[in-house]
């Protein structure tokens, strides 16, 4: 892609950013997608900490014996820009949200605050700038921490966590806490992300050396919206043909072998989801710094509000080893670069068992059109291990 190609696109998507009303679909994702497919689903809602309202959904197997005997609980995270329908956006035999509600599993489905699923916040709207004042920090230590509470204290069981890419962001820097880690008993993490100064899309560089998130905020941008009247119009401009926003999605997250492009019309149906300003400037420190820290607000915010002049650390070297890990990642992802996951991999205190899959870009563990052979089917037998060998202690 060439430089002024670049620019242009800089230009468009500061309008992107544009204040806008979360658009609603009617109803809720268990009637939009899960239970039109066949499915048991059923609508929850809890509430965080800070006084978001998070929709979860809880599916069950389409064939009654298998939900006679209903396994363990596991809940999916999913990552930025999405929500919880990203599980289930390919068929029921692709897709990882089916497939474990089939294979036994109790499914929870998680939606972080700000997307489509979620319900807002007992007093703030989604007009309010206080409303988009949080980043992927808050996300893990209020959103999943109530989400895992929730779900734990419903099935009054320890359960499984699967995230990808901004949910695996989430998942660590929760496993650091130990009063949230206690719930659960093993993890899988697709495209897992703590460090992320080797990233390799160059669009995504070039957007961080201008410092395009500092000058978002600089400019009273609090919420990212892609589905504002604005941010429509620039998706349709950018995915003209569709054959650009194939392109668009390879530039950002690096090559997907095994994308299906005659559903892009339908993933663009959902996707993608709402997030706030300071999420992304808090993902942006992070690329610069390498580091894996809470908000970096500035020496004096950070003193005032950490009592020191630098953000602390999530250290995930203080996740517990009798937590089980699983992770899968790509030769191809331009965002969960493998240097950046063998230096998670250094620092943790356990050996996660992996799976390295060379031609897989970011988006491929979510929507390839064969991940079930590829990764889920191994991530299930990873599971079934860890039930097995607890429920002999
Ligand atoms: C790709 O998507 C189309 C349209 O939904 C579908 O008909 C087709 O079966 C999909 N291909 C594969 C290999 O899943």
């Amino acid at each position: 892609m060439d430089h002024s190609g670049l620019l242009a696109a800089l230009i468009i998507m500061l309008f992107v950013f544009s204040v806008g009303a979360v658009p609603q679909l009617g109803g809720g994702l268990c009637a939009h997608l899960i239970q039109s497919a066949g499915f048991p689903c059923t609508e929850h809602r809890t509430k965080t900490e800070d006084g978001y309202l998070l929709g979860l959904q809880r599916v069950s197997s389409r064939s009654t014996i298998v939900r006679g005997e209903m396994g363990l609980p596991v809940l999916l995270i999913h990552g930025l820009f999405m929500a919880g329908d990203a599980w289930f956006m390919n068929s029921a035999s692709q897709s990882l949200g089916f497939i474990l509600a089939d294979q036994g599993f109790d499914v929870w489905v998680g939606n972080v605050r700000g997307t489509r699923w979620s319900h807002g916040h007992v007093s703030l709207s989604v007009k309010n700038k206080e409303f988009w004042d949080w980043s992927w920090q808050e996300l893990a230590l209020y959103d999943l921490a109530e989400m895992i509470r929730y779900v734990n204290t419903i099935t009054k069981e320890k359960l499984f966590v699967v995230g990808h890419s901004q949910g695996t962001i989430m998942s660590l820097a929760a496993f650091t806490k130990p009063d949230i880690v206690e719930m659960v008993k093993a993890a899988a993490l697709l495209c897992p992300i703590s460090y992320l100064d080797h990233i390799t899309t160059g669009f995504v560089l070039r957007l961080v050396k201008m410092r395009v998130d500092e000058i978002i905020l600089a400019l009273g941008f609090h919420q990212l919206n892609f589905k504002s009247n604005i941010g429509t119009q620039i998706m349709d401009m950018m995915c003209d043909g569709h054959i650009h926003c194939d392109i668009w999605l390879s530039a950002i997250t690096g090559k997907n072998c095994c994308f299906n492009d005659s559903r892009i019309d339908f993933y663009l149906e959902y996707e993608p989801h709402p997030s706030s300003s300071k999420n992304l400037h808090h993902l942006f420190q992070m690329i610069r710094k390498g580091s894996f820290a809470m908000y970096d607000y500035g020496m004096w915010r950070n003193l005032m509000r950490y009592s020191q002049p630098k953000p602390p650390v999530f250290d995930i070297s203080q996740i517990p080893t009798s937590l089980s890990l699983w992770m899968g990642y790509g030769g191809n992802d331009g965002l969960a670069d493998v240097i950046d996951v063998q230096h998670t991999l250094k620092e943790l205190k356990s050996k996660p068992d992996l799976l390295y899959i060379e031609e897989y870009g970011h988006i491929d563990f979510l929507l390839s059109i064969k991940a079930k052979a590829d990764v889920y089917d191994g991530m299930i037998r990873f599971f079934n291990s860890v039930q097995k060998v607890s429920s002999f202690k």
